[in-house]
């Protein structure tokens, strides 16, 4: 079923203005829904260590972990670039630890252009917590 885009919206063109991208002068603004139905946005926090710095994607993932809200369902990436952006690669694989590969990532750019992608295919064959189910070998110096 298509997500109602318009709250996710409204979320994200509310918080854009509060990203703090001082270095990179790249704002990005994250709103996600989850299966709760709660929506929350986020933006991109940088740091002038540069890779302490923290996307929007992921500050919103950790409000909604915190918040309790359950998986992600939607997901909405609001920037100002000229096409639509999609999730670093570091953000899509967060997004795949708590959304299934259905979920619909909308990239849209302030002036209203927009882009779907399903999270699988951003991401497809990831990396995931069933992965870790047989247990790792042994690392030298292991007491078995
Ligand atoms: N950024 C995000 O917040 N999300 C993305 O998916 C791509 C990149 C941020 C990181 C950095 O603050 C700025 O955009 C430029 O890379």
């Amino acid at each position: 079923m298509e997500p109602d885009w318009s709250a996710l919206e409204a979320a994200a063109r509310a918080a854009f203005p509060r990203a703090y991208a001082p270095y990179s002068r790249f704002p990005v603004a994250a709103a996600l829904r989850f299966a709760d139905g709660q929506v929350l946005a986020a933006v991109n926090v940088e740091n002038a260590s540069y890779p302490l710095s923290l996307c929007a994607e992921r500050a919103a993932v950790a409000a909604g972990i915190a918040g309790g809200h359950g998986p992600v369902r939607a997901v909405l990436v609001l920037t100002g670039a000229a096409e639509p952006t999609t999730p670093c690669g570091g953000c899509r694989q967060v997004l795949a630890e708590h959304g299934a590969p259905d979920v619909l990532v909308r990239s849209l750019t302030l002036q209203g252009r927009s882009a779907e992608h399903r999270l699988g295919a951003l991401l497809p064959e990831a990396f995931r917590s069933e992965s870790l189910d047989r247990r790792n070998p042994p690392l030298p110096g292991d007491v078995w």
